[in-house]
């Protein structure tokens, strides 16, 4: 105790010192310090992954407290899907709750968790349950991480958080709690990321509420879980490869493409470049995701007869940012007009007349917008993503496209959670022994529920979506408290609720 309390305060003053060297670049860039602690490791060892992070052990944690109610372990098995040993094959086993804190520069960070269920020592894995909070927000409840990776058929779980670290101590506390005595608590890893703070900036995603531009600005500080995010027709991108220090993975979409019409996946013309506009800094999201694309395929009949549509599954009971990034990438799509199509999100239009050109201002110039849906119930559900050629305007194809998708899982306020159910094994695999299949890392990695086999469990009330945009007709302010799940958004600015976003403004400037 004595020397936990001596100890502490020097190394904040440590850390302090390290944290002036980070500041927010002004430019929305950051290079603050990140943090990677490979749990269980020794103190002394650093180690690099497969992405070619770093990682220290965390054996004598400037972070943590003596870590004497905690057991380094190290696990049973390799399994060969694991994408380096590194850090999965260390835990930090806690039979009793236990607090790392982390001190930080202000502003929001990722914060991710690695987990790969195993038997640790004489833990067998089945007995880890547990939660997990940050900042006062909890990010897991009842933790089952092997039935987890059971029923996603993986080997392990990264959990990506964002969460804001207040001002000023800039203080962050991760805690691990066993959910009873019975039970235990782990992690392999813990990675803190600083990233940038206008995530949520004014004027906030639209909700998707029929087609109307209505944006929903989003507190600034709200927390958030990245459950999807995808390089739509391409391959997965590593961290290794993302844009700007973040080292987001962006899976492929295949997986989750709804039926048999996948539409065509393409790459970009040779003689196209990216051009990131300063509305769309290149930290936003990586060439790679915006050099290529799903589209519909080159026959107008069929694309007026399906939706290209995309299932995501989900925890129910929350609100979820989806955010669309757009590119024309092909020639002959450089005008406004030759390409327009409509979004659904859970079947309710999201945008009409989508023109990515007329958007982004031109052929290889990136852009992104952001949608607001509320699902309400509990367990898993599934997000369902839609596009279709619109003909309204005319347009020269009759197709739609999309280059990459995110799907953010935003905190409950009052609740302050985030934590969703442990998904159910599937049917079909319950009393089945086998190993995973070679648990593709891009399943691993933002999955955060259930398999798409859950499509068919959908609690979204359309009726809830109904009565909000009828409320907020009559009266805007309690418009988003009437919703369930509980307000997660900020009191809507005046003036901002009813006029045209900027980019619809400018669209239907563009288009008759
Ligand atoms: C595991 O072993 C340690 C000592 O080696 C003991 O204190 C602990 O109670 C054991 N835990 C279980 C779950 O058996
Ligand atoms: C975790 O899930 C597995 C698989 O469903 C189950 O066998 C185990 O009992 C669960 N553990 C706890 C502590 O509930
Ligand atoms: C998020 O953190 C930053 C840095 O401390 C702070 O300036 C900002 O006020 C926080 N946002 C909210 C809404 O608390
Ligand atoms: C973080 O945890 C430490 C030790 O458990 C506690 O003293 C401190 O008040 C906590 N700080 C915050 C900001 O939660
Ligand atoms: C770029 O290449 C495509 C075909 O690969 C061609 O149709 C187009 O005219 C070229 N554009 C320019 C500006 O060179
Ligand atoms: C959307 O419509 C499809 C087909 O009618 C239906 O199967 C699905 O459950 C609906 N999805 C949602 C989220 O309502
Ligand atoms: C596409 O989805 C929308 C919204 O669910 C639905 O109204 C429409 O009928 C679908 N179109 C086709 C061709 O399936």
């Amino acid at each position: 105790m004595a020397k936990s309390t001596v100890l502490v305060p020097c190394l904040l003053l440590l850390l302090a010192i390290a944290s002036f060297a980070a500041a927010d670049n002004g430019d929305g860039s950051a290079d603050s310090v990140q943090i990677r602690l490979n749990c269980g490791a020794s103190a002394t060892d650093t180690a690099t992954d497969s992405d070619g992070r770093a990682w220290d052990g965390d054996a004598v944690s400037k972070f943590a407290p003596p870590l004497g109610a905690s057991v380094a372990a190290g696990a049973s098995y390799q399994d060969p899907s694991l994408p380096s040993p590194i850090p999965y094959m260390t835990a930090r086993v806690f039979d009793s709750t236990h607090t790392y804190s982390f001190l930080l520069t202000p502003g929001r960070v990722f914060l991710r968790l690695y987990f790969y269920p195993s038997d640790y020592g004489n833990r067998s894995a089945p007995d880890a349950l547990f939660g997990v909070t940050a900042g006062g927000v909890t990010l897991l409840r009842d933790f089952n991480a092997s039935q987890t990776a059971l029923a996603l058929n993986v080997a392990y779980l990264v959990r990506e958080f964002s969460v804001n670290v207040s001002s000023p101590t800039g203080i962050l506390n991760v805690t691990f709690a066993p959910a009873s005595a019975a039970h235990y608590a782990f992690v392999n890893g813990i990675e803190i990321v600083p990233t940038t703070s206008d995530m949520f900036a004014k004027p906030g995603p639209t909700f998707a509420n029929g087609g109307r531009p209505d944006p929903m600005p989003v507190r600034a500080d709200t927390a958030f879980q990245t459950m999807h995010r995808l390089n739509v027709g391409g391959e997965a991108v590593s961290p290794a490869d993302d844009s700007g220090p973040f080292f987001r993975a962006w899976d492929s979409d295949s997986p989750y493409i709804f039926g048999a019409a996948t539409g065509v996946n393409y790459g970009k013309d040779g003689n196209v470049t990216i051009r990131y506009p300063p509305s769309v800094p290149p930290h936003v999201a990586p060439e790679g995701v915006y050099a290529t694309a799903r589209s519909m395929g080159p026959t107008p009949e069929i694309n007026m007869n399906y939706n290209l549509t995309w299932i995501l599954p989900v925890d129910a009971g929350f609100y979820y940012l989806l955010r669309f990034h757009f590119c024309e990438i092909q020639y002959p799509i450089t005008k406004v007009n030759q390409r327009s199509f409509d979004i659904y999100i859970n079947n309710r239009t999201a945008q009409v007349q989508m023109d990515v050109i007329a958007w982004s201002g031109g052929i290889g110039v990136p852009v992104y917008k952001d949608y607001l849906v509320v699902t309400t119930g509990s367990g898993q559900t599934d997000l369902w993503v839609a596009l279709h050629p619109d003909l309204s305007s005319r347009p020269e194809y009759y197709d739609a496209i999309l280059n990459g998708l995110e799907v953010f899982k935003l905190q409950t306020y009052g609740g302050n959670s985030l934590a969703g159910d442990n998904p159910k094994i599937p049917e079909r695999q319950v009393g089945d022994g086998s190993r995973r299949v070679s648990g593709k890392k891009s399943a691993a990695v933002s999955a955060a529920v259930g398999g798409a086999a859950a499509g068919g469990l959908l609690a979204v009330l359309i009726g809830c979506l109904c009565a909000c945009a009828v409320c907020r007709r009559g009266n805007k302010a309690a418009s988003v408290v009437a919703c369930e799940p509980e307000a997660v958004l900020e009191e809507p600015a005046h003036g901002l609720l009813s006029g045209p976003t900027k980019s619809s403004a400018f669209f239907k400037s563009d288009q008759k």
